[in-house]
């Protein structure tokens, strides 16, 4: 595509990836089969019968929950504290191919914990990749944990204690928290005294909100949880007057477009609103989300989004700026990176 070469040189900054995420139907298999883990039966649910069946069932994803039902399947084949490393060190490999200098990974320990594995034992195998990445690329890497609205908000408040007391966050072990998964359904609030204790330790804080739902789901991020950041944030655009406060408030949105296309967020990438959001001066950064189920990583997004919008030079500049701006990494680093 145009300017291909241009926007894999481009130093870029992925704030919004699911470490679970980036789990290949091949990598599924394998581990499923190494650890003993029963996939589904193909009987009733022949897209499990191999990896060519299970990528053709992830081109048709009818909604964010459709989606989730087939991302928590997956990660159940995670076993090992070397599953988790593996799979951190291939998402490194893949996003340093397309450019990445710094990363904020996304992983929801949640589901694990339920699944039976120690919490350490996933943020240990998750750790050990983030600085294999740093040693052998030089990359700067952030682990951000995310509570899943899907259950209970006193599971959430199991790990984040877990993380507290195991000193997880004060080693920088940990970065930060988010919240994901399903969006319409669950209270908008349900993590508010978590996030409020996160806020007096000083820990960041990010949200996903307005994927799905409206704007007051972005609002209520804002406003009950002091998210420093909102993931995804499309449906800014029903609420100029949200819009106008989040660009004055430089609030970075991390935009996923590939995803938001594969959710049926949006019907075509060219309806995600980046010339809206540039012209508004709302500050996003672009990522890939789950980019194993999606079809595709970081750079597949910026690639696609220059397929859609033909950006000039400056405006793609101005977003690269903007996403190592509101990283939340070292000001010298920062500066290493414009
Ligand atoms: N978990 C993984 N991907 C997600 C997404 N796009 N929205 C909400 N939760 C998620
Ligand atoms: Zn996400």
């Amino acid at each position: 595509t145009k300017l291909h070469q241009f926007l894999q040189h481009l130093p870029k900054c992925e704030h919004h990836v699911h470490l679970e995420g980036c789990l290949t139907p091949e990598l599924m298999f394998d581990l499923a089969a190494r650890n003993g883990v029963c996939l589904p039966d193909t009987e009733k649910r022949p897209e499990f019968g191999s990896p060519e069946a299970l990528y053709e069932r992830y081109e048709h994803f009818t909604s964010l929950d459709d989606f989730l039902s087939y991302y928590f399947i997956g990660m159940s084949v995670l076993q090992q504290q070397s599953d988790f490393e593996a799979l951190a060190w291939e998402y490194f490999q893949k996003a340093y191919a397309d450019g990445v200098h710094h990363a904020e990974v996304f992983f929801d320990p949640q589901e694990h914990l339920n699944r039976a594995v120690p919490f350490e034992t996933v943020v240990n195998g998750f750790v050990a990749g983030c600085r294999r990445a740093e040693t052998e690329y030089g990359m700067t890497t952030k682990l951000i944990m995310c509570f899943v609205k899907h259950l209970p908000a006193s599971d959430a408040q199991k790990v984040f204690d877990l993380a507290v007391e195991g000193g997880h966050f004060e080693s920088g072990a940990l970065h930060g928290i988010g919240a994901s998964s399903s969006e319409v359904g669950p209270p908008k609030d349900m993590f508010k005294e978590i996030y409020a204790t996160a806020h007096s330790k000083g820990i960041r804080r990010t949200a996903h909100a307005g994927e799905e739902g409206d704007p007051t789901y972005i609002e209520a991020a804002l406003e009950s949880y002091k998210s420093q950041r909102i993931d995804h944030g499309i449906r800014l655009i029903d609420s100029p007057q949200l819009m106008e406060q989040v660009a004055r408030d430089e609030i970075l949105l991390t935009v996923c477009p590939v995803s938001n296309v594969k959710l049926r967020c949006f019907d075509h990438i060219s309806k995600v609103p980046i010339r809206t959001f540039l012209k508004a001066g709302v500050k996003f950064s672009i990522n890939s989300d789950d980019p194993a189920y999606f079809g595709g990583f970081i750079l597949h997004n910026y690639c696609s989004v220059q397929e859609a919008f033909d950006l000039s030079i400056e405006e793609w500049r101005t977003i690269a700026e903007n996403s190592i701006h509101g990283s939340w990494v070292e000001q010298e680093r920062k500066l290493e990176l414009l």
